[in-house]
């Protein structure tokens, strides 16, 4: 029995991009927590998706906490687009090559949340000097670039690794998950530690996305 408050993220990258508001608001009054962003610049993933100007539109649009996943491969050059246009969490990956603990600093000054992610073959040990200085750490459980595929089984022993790494060295840091969340590796997900899971196909696909935003919690 988990004890602590689950955060649901939709992941806007499985809306209707003709109608963000609309989906957007649905998911507001459907009880999500965060709004998942995943910014993808066709060169760290080979996929492209949307940038700041979306962002700060939206951001006019909903009080939704708004969770900016970079998957770029120079996150140092553009994080203060992202924050000056309206996130409230920046999130960039490991596997860049930047001064990580400064680019953390750098975010945060600006009084917003920061975030490192790693991919399906990162370890662990990559962001364990980072964890005192991290508000989260978002473990991919699938190969980032695209929604809707497969929730990857293998990751699972890593956020179990990090919930007792986080535990055991009383840091403040929230672990995310990401790719393939629907209701069953949901629970997998949150028994192994995670506090806030980030979901597109399955709660956009639903037809009762408040249900589905529900289930996700349990
Ligand atoms: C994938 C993105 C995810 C994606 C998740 O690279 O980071 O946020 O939208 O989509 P689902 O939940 O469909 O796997
Ligand atoms: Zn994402």
């Amino acid at each position: 029995m988990h004890m602590e408050k689950i955060i649901i993220a939709p992941s806007i990258l499985s809306a209707n991009f003709a109608n963000l508001q609309k989906d957007i608001q649905m998911v507001e009054n459907a009880g999500a927590d965060w709004l998942h962003i995943d910014v993808m610049d066709g060169h760290f993933v080979p996929n492209i998706t949307i940038g700041a100007p979306v962002i700060k539109s939206i951001r006019k649009v909903t009080n939704l906490f708004f969770d900016v996943h970079l998957m770029i491969s120079e996150p140092q050059k553009y994080y203060q687009v992202f924050q000056k246009a309206g996130a409230n969490l920046i999130t960039f990956h490991s596997e860049v090559n930047t001064d990580k603990k400064n680019l953390i600093q750098d975010i945060k000054y600006f009084g917003i949340k920061a975030g490192i992610s790693i991919k399906p073959k990162t370890n662990i040990s990559e962001i364990e000097e980072l964890l005192p200085y991290l508000d989260l750490v978002l473990i991919m459980t699938v190969e980032p670039g695209f929604g809707g595929q497969s929730f990857m089984d293998n990751v699972i022993y890593k956020i179990k690794d990090l919930k007792k790494l986080i535990n055991s060295r009383k840091y403040n840091c929230i672990i995310e998950v990401d790719g393939g969340i629907n209701d069953q590796t949901a629970k997998i997900c949150i028994n192994a530690g995670a506090n806030a899971l980030v979901s597109g196909s399955y709660i956009f696909s639903s037809n009762n996305v408040k249900e589905s935003i529900q289930t996700l919690k349990i």
